[in-house]
C-alpha cells in the first residue's frame, strides 16, 4: 500500500516572525520556535508548514525573497533552522517550506545584475519589454495597492513584469538556466530535511508571460511535471502542495495524472463554506463538493478555513459576497480588501460565538482532504483591523496574559507588530495558557478534534459521498475506506432539528453508530435508521459499527 502521509497530515502554518520570540528583540524567530514545538506536538499537528522566513526586505512578509539559501538573520541562522528540523523530526513532525519561485525581491542580487547588464545571464532570469506593454493595467493582484504590472527600470532602461506588488519582479520560467537554479534551491531545502514545499502563486509561475514565442501551451503544466520529477528522485516521500485558485477546468492540470502537485488548497470549497456558514445552508458547500474534479489516487485536498492572505470570495458572484457580508454584520469599507476579500480572521465573522467557530473546524477536519490550520486558530484569535491590509490577521501568537502577550520580552514599542491587547480577543482574554487549564475551551476541544481526526482516516483517505437528509441546514456525508465508513452531520442552523439519514444499505439489524465527536452528550443511538437529533450548530461524527452491541 502506498504509504502517502500527507493523507493522514494534519498541517499547522507557522509565520516565525510572529509566533515566538526566543532572544527578545520583538521578533519571532527560530530559537523561540523550536521552545514551541512540544506545544505543537501536544497540540497533535503533526506537519509544520513554515511561511517564507528567508532574506528579506519583507515588504510582502516574506513573499520577496532576496537569498534562497538562507535564513533572514532576523529569523536565526541556518544552524538554529538545523536544531528546530531536528526537534520537529524528535516529535515525528514533518516540515513543509513556502518556495515563493514566481517572483523575487526587486532587492535580489539575481535582479541588480539583471538591471545594471543587459548582457549578464541573470537579465534573462525575468520578464522586459522596450516598451510599457498595453495591457499593463491588467490582471492586477492588488488593486488599490497596486498600480501596474509592469514598471520601468531606469538602470535597465526596460520595463520589467511584476504579477505582484513593484517590488517583487517576476522570473522568466522560460529560461533553462533558471530552471536549473529553482532545481538547486529546492535541493537544498531537501537536504536539510524538509518533506515538500508549498509551492506559492503556483497559476502565476507557469504563465506564459515572457515565453510565448518559446514554448506550446502545455509546456508550462509540463513545468509543474518536471518539478514534481525532480523533487521524487531527490526524495521520495516529498510533497508539493500549491497555492493555485485557479477555475474548476483548471484544477485537474495542477495534479495531471499524478505524476503533478499531490496537494492543492481547496479553494472554491473553502468558498462554499463560507457561503454555506453565512446562509445556515448546506446548498452551496454541497455544489461547491460535487463540483471538484476527480483527481488521482495520489491526489489531495488541503481544506482549510482561513490562511494568512484576505478571505478571498473571488468566486462568488457579488450579490454572494454582499450576501457574507451581511450575514456576518461586517462593514465592508473596514474589511473588504483587493475587491475580492476580508482582511479578518474566522472568530470575528461569528462574533466568537463558540459554537459556530466549533462548527466550522468540525466541518473543515471532516471533508475529504488534510486539514490545514493557521497558527492562532487554535484558540480563536481574532485581528486587528488598525492594521494595514493584511496584517490585521498577522498578529503576534497570544501565549499568555505575560506583557506582549507571552510573545517577547521586548518593550511593547519594539514588536515586530503589536498584539491585540483590548476587548474579547486581546491576549488578557484569549491566550494558550488560560486555555490549556480549562477543558472547555477551544484549545482543548481542539487538540480532541485533532485527535480523533487521525483516527478517522476515512476522511483523508476514503471515498466521500454525500448523504441526502430532508432538512436543508444539514450537511451530512460519509467517507468509506477499506471496509470501515464515518459520518459526519452537521446542523448548519440555530435551529435543533432531528434527521433521518437514509442509509438503506446499511439498514441490517446488527448495525448501530458509534458516536466519535459531538458538540454535547447524545443519546447514542440503537440502530442506523433511528433519527439524529443535533442541537443549533450542533455536529456528530459516528462510526458505522456491524459489530454485535454490548448488552
Ligand atoms: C501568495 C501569498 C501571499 C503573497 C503572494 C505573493 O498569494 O499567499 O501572501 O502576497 O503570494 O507572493
Ligand atoms: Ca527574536
Amino acid at each position: 500500500m502506498l504509504d502517502l502521509w500527507y493523507k493522514s497530515a494534519v498541517i499547522y502554518c507557522v509565520d516565525v516572525e510572529i509566533f515566538m520570540d526566543g532572544n527578545g528583540d520583538g521578533i519571532g524567530d527560530f530559537e523561540g520556535l523550536s521552545g514551541r514545538i512540544d506545544y505543537l506536538a501536544g497540540l497533535g499537528i503533526n506537519c509544520i508548514w513554515l511561511m517564507p522566513f528567508y532574506p528579506t526586505p519583507n515588504r510582502d512578509n516574506g513573499y520577496d525573497v532576496t537569498d534562497y539559501y538562507s535564513v533572514d538573520p532576523r529569523l536565526g541562522t541556518l544552524g538554529d533552522f538545523v536544531e528546530f528540523m531536528r526537534k520537529a523530526a524528535n516529535h515525528g513532525i514533518r516540515v513543509i517550506v513556502d518556495l515563493v519561485i514566481n517572483h523575487t525581491s526587486t532587492e535580489h542580487p539575481w535582479f541588480k545584475a539583471a538591471c545594471q547588464d543587459k548582457n549578464s545571464k541573470y537579465h534573462d532570469y525575468y520578464v522586459w519589454s522596450e516598451e510599457k506593454p498595453a495591457d499593463a493595467e491588467e490582471g492586477i493582484i492588488f488593486p488599490g495597492y497596486q498600480e501596474s504590472t509592469w514598471t520601468y527600470s531606469e538602470e535597465a532602461g526596460a520595463y520589467y513584469f511584476h504579477r505582484f506588488y513593484e517590488h517583487q519582479a517576476d522570473l522568466n520560467i522560460g529560461n533553462p538556466q533558471l530552471r536549473e537554479e529553482l532545481y538547486k534551491i529546492m535541493g537544498f531545502w531537501l537536504e536539510l530535511g524538509v518533506s515538500g514545499f508549498r509551492v506559492d502563486a503556483a497559476p502565476f509561475l507557469i504563465e506564459l508571460k515572457g515565453i510565448e514565442h518559446t514554448a506550446d501551451e502545455e509546456d508550462p503544466y509540463q513545468y509543474l511535471g518536471d518539478i514534481r520529477e525532480f523533487l521524487s528522485w531527490r526524495r521520495g516521500d516529498a510533497i508539493i502542495l500549491a497555492e493555485a485558485n485557479v477555475s474548476l477546468d483548471k484544477l485537474p492540470k495542477y495534479f495531471g495524472d499524478g505524476d503533478r502537485m499531490q496537494m492543492l488548497f481547496g479553494f472554491i470549497v473553502n468558498q462554499q463554506l463560507m457561503l454555506s456558514l453565512a446562509r445556515e445552508s448546506a446548498a452551496p458547500l454541497i455544489k461547491g463538493l460535487k463540483a471538484l474534479p476527480q483527481i488521482p489516487n495520489t491526489g489531495q485536498w488541503a481544506q482549510f478555513v482561513r490562511n494568512h492572505d484576505e478571505l478571498s470570495l473571488d468566486k462568488l458572484s457579488e450579490s454572494e459576497q454582499t450576501e457574507i457580508l451581511s450575514a456576518f454584520d461586517q462593514n465592508k469599507e473596514d474589511v473588504w480588501i483587493y475587491d475580492r476579500g476580508l482582511r479578518r480572521r474566522f472568530p470575528p465573522l461569528v462574533d466568537g460565538d463558540p459554537r459556530r467557530m466549533r462548527l466550522a473546524y468540525s466541518l473543515m477536519f471532516s471533508l475529504p482532504g488534510t486539514p490545514v490550520l493557521l497558527s492562532g486558530e487554535e484558540i480563536g484569535m481574532g485581528d486587528d483591523l488598525s492594521q494595514k491590509q493584511r496584517e490585521a490577521i498577522r498578529t503576534p501568537m497570544q501565549w499568555s496574559s505575560e506583557p506582549n502577550g507571552g510573545f517577547s520580552t521586548a518593550a511593547s514599542d519594539q514588536l515586530i507588530r503589536p498584539v491585540i491587547d483590548e476587548g474579547q480577543y486581546g491576549y488578557t482574554e484569549l491566550n494558550v495558557l488560560s486555555q490549556r487549564r480549562d477543558p472547555d475551551s477551544l484549545l482543548n476541544w481542539m487538540e480532541r478534534l485533532i485527535r480523533m481526526r487521525k483516527e478517522c482516516s476515512e476522511f483523508g483517505w476514503g471515498q466521500w459521498e454525500i448523504i441526502e437528509t430532508d432538512n436543508p441546514s444539514v450537511f451530512a456525508h460519509r467517507c468509506d475506506w477499506q471496509g470501515k465508513t464515518v459520518v459526519a452531520v452537521h446542523n448548519l442552523a440555530k435551529d435543533p432539528c432531528s434527521v433521518t439519514l437514509p442509509l438503506s444499505q446499511e439498514g441490517d439489524r446488527s448495525t448501530h453508530w458509534l458516536d466519535l465527536l459531538a458538540d454535547q452528550r447524545y443519546q447514542s443511538i440503537r440502530q442506523s435508521e433511528s433519527p439524529i437529533e443535533l442541537e443549533g450548530y450542533g455536529y456528530r461524527w459516528l462510526r458505522i459499527s456491524h459489530s454485535k452491541e454490548p448488552e
